[in-house]
């Protein structure tokens, strides 16, 4: 390459160090990591650096449950997020912590400027202080019902309903949810960044074409209602005290940005780079963020707002990406899809969660889901059964007739067209449509696997004299092997690394799409990859319900992410359900049980079910009898000290006769279907 590479610093969100990394949290990481390793792999000088965000009130109540301090809380998670990070392969040029001296300077002097620049407020608030607990209650600690739509058990920053932004003493009967109590007001000083001053500055920013639409839009929506924001907090707190302002902290969303520069300041130490060179106002480097579509607002309007009011660079871009969802439904922890980046691993090679991302990733903000049998299905038909299958089905023949590749290829249009074909594999990864790479290196491999059916090379090497033909029939094989190897080694890092072995090459990168492997000795062919077992999977869902049970729902409110417990299920989970109306044949009480009635129930044609239902504080056994109810009638049935239950009854209601979903005047026949 003649230019001069290009200088790109990226970053993906600083995961909080106040829990494991699970599935959603990779896709950001896999999606930034194959946009670097494509860069690298062409040339350019791509730094890539991340760290935990290791301040703020999550962390502080989650350390003082586990009954250690903050330092050990966030000493401990790193560790863990650093070797989750890499198992799936996440090679950062630097991770480290925003807990660190570097990014404390950094944050002083960011703010120091804008004070100066007299961007910096002071006002003094009314904020909402939990009594119980004898501290003030930063925005998500504060729930209540959203003052704009009205939905209840909102956070105190905004609404997951509606989306509006609002202060926490704008709820409506709000509550704490460290202790529960009611809060109450109190006034104190609060330091304020003057982001309307901005507003020029941040709608030039919007507009200037390197934003997705998705984020302008968001952005253009924003713009219109600028409000100063609030970057201090009260202690007790963990994070940097305010130079000038004793027992004042910066909020965890101003320094954790500036932790980016601090992950960066602290590789350019260590390897010599030049810092200023990345972040001074005129920098010819680019510089882009990787987020999720939740915190848009902190990287579009309050970050470029805050770089520049210190006499910074602005990002070049930020590239956003939606939530992950398993199987049509947001991620969950009774279904077992709330999963663990070390609960997949115990089961399934990253690999495959690396190309399925890469199959289905695009550069817009939808949300993605992760269907897990379209995920068993795509990495089976495609990395096994296209790509390795062009190395399996002709690499054995090369070590027979010799152990070395041709000087002649069979079929060079072939071959050419894989070459070809880099430049516009190269431009749908720049543009993050990873999704239209994947599709152009299969269909290059499904042209490869029918030239290979067509010429049967596995017939030819019976026969005798053919052993030039077969050679030359497999070395174009194995060339347009190598080139997809090579346009899938951002993805697939290891399995590049497993092929190069066998070809017994050099690391490859871009440019060896102009050259071709020819007069070459390679070694013997070992499996690359195994297929995706259905069965490892269920295994893994099954572990997944298992280390979360429902009982530590106290621990997940006071955690900081927007993750939580949704218990929404599809139409499809519904309709798995099955409902009949049923008559109650028979009421009596058990021996023995002081809340169970033993209901004999006649469903028409499903004939007769015995349940046990607790419901014998409320009704006598004789006033049940000829009544009817709506039964589950799927439910497997679970056997009871008292004997086994096969189903479950509907009912509603205070009890007595108020109860009944259904009653012979309604016309119901028992066994007739209820939805
Ligand atoms: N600490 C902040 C980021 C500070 S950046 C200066 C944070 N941390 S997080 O751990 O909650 O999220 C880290 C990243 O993972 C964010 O970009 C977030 O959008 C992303 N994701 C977290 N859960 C996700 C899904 N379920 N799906 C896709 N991305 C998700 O936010
Ligand atoms: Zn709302």
């Amino acid at each position: 390459m003649s230019e001069a590479p290009r200088k790109i610093l990226v970053t993906s969100a600083l995961p909080y160090a106040n829990g494991p990394i699970h599935l959603g949290h990779l896709l950001e990481y896999i999606q930034t990591d194959i946009w670097v390793r494509f860069q690298k792999l062409r040339g350019e000088q791509c730094l890539y650096v991340c760290a935990d965000d290791a301040h703020g009130t999550a962390i502080m109540l989650k350390a003082e449950e586990k009954g250690i301090t903050p330092e050990q809380q966030i000493e401990q998670v790193k560790a863990e997020h650093e070797r989750d990070f890499a198992a799936f392969q996440i090679r950062f040029d630097n991770y480290y912590s925003t807990h660190s001296p570097e990014n404390k300077a950094l944050s002083e002097m960011i703010f120091q400027r804008n004070k100066d620049a007299g961007y910096i407020l002071e006002k003094t608030i009314t904020q909402l202080y939990d009594p119980e607990k004898g501290m003030f209650l930063a925005d998500r600690f504060v729930r209540g019902t959203c003052p704009k739509c009205k939905t209840a058990d909102q956070y105190g920053d905004n609404c997951e309903a509606c989306g509006a932004t609002y202060s926490p003493s704008e709820l409506i009967d709000p509550y704490s949810a460290v202790s529960g109590a009611t809060p109450v007001e109190k006034e104190t000083t609060q330091l304020f960044f003057d982001l309307p001053k901005f507003e020029p500055l941040l709608r030039e920013w919007t507009r200037s074409g390197s934003l997705q639409e998705g984020v302008a839009n968001k952005l253009q929506e924003w713009m219109e209602d600028l409000q100063p924001w609030d970057i201090s907090r009260e202690a007790p707190y963990f994070g940097f005290e305010i130079p000038g302002y004793p027992g004042k902290y910066f909020y965890v969303w101003m320094d954790a940005p500036v932790g980016y520069m601090a992950s960066f300041q602290n590789l350019c130490e260590r390897e010599g780079i030049n810092f200023d060179d990345y972040w001074k106002a005129d920098s010819d480097a680019e510089l882009y963020h990787f987020i999720g579509k939740d915190i848009i607002n902190f990287h579009g309007l309050f970050w470029p707002a805050m770089l520049d009011g210190a006499g910074l660079r602005k990002p070049t871009a930020i590239f956003s990406h939606g939530f992950v969802t398993v199987n049509g439904a947001k991620m969950s922890k009774s279904r077992g899809t709330f999963i663990m980046a070390r609960t997949y691993l115990d089961h399934l090679d990253p690999e495959y969660l690396r190309y399925y991302f890469a199959a289905k990733l695009n550069s817009r903000v939808d949300d993605f889901d992760l269907n897990l049998e379209d995920f068993a299905q795509r990495v089976n038909t495609d990395l096994v059964g296209k790509v390795v299958n062009i190395a399996s089905r002709t690499g054995n023949f090369v070590k027979k007739f010799g152990g070395r590749l041709g000087d002649d290829l069979d079929n060079p249009l072939l071959a050419r067209e894989a070459q070809e074909a880099a430049g516009r594999i190269a431009a749908f990864y720049e543009q993050r449509e990873f999704s239209k790479a994947m599709r152009e290196i299969m269909s290059l491999a499904d042209h490869a696997n029918g030239y290979i059916a067509d010429k049967a090379p596995w017939s030819l090497a019976k026969e005798d004299g053919k052993e030039q033909e077969v050679l030359a029939i497999c070395t174009t094989a194995l060339n347009v092997f190598r080139l997809l190897v090579l346009y899938l080694k951002p993805v697939l890092p290891g399995l590049a690394e497993r092929a190069e072995a066998f070809l017994d090459i050099p690391p490859l990168t871009w440019a060896d799409a102009g050259t071709l492997l020819l007069d070459h000795p390679i070694n013997k062919f070992k499996p690359l990859l195994s297929r995706v077992d259905m069965a490892h999977i269920e295994a893994m869902l099954a572990d997944s319900r298992d280390t979360n049970p429902a009982a530590s729902a106290g621990e997940a409110a006071a955690q900081d992410t927007p993750e939580e417990e949704d218990d929404t299920i599809t139409i499809d989970d519904f309709l798995k359900v099955k409902l009949r109306a049923a008559r109650i044949a028979k009421a009596a009480p058990v021996e023995g049980a002081d809340k169970l009635l033993q209901l004999t129930l006649d469903v028409g044609e499903l004939g007769e079910r015995n349940v046990f239902a607790g419901i014998k504080s409320k009704y006598r056994p004789e006033d049940l009898e000829g009544r009817m109810v709506v039964l589950v009638a799927n439910l497997a049935p679970r056997k009871m000290k008292f004997g086994v239950s096969e189903g479950m009854v509907l009912a509603a209601g205070p009890g007595g006769d108020d109860i009944f979903l259904l009653s012979p005047d309604d016309g119901a026949e028992p066994g007739m279907e209820v939805r």
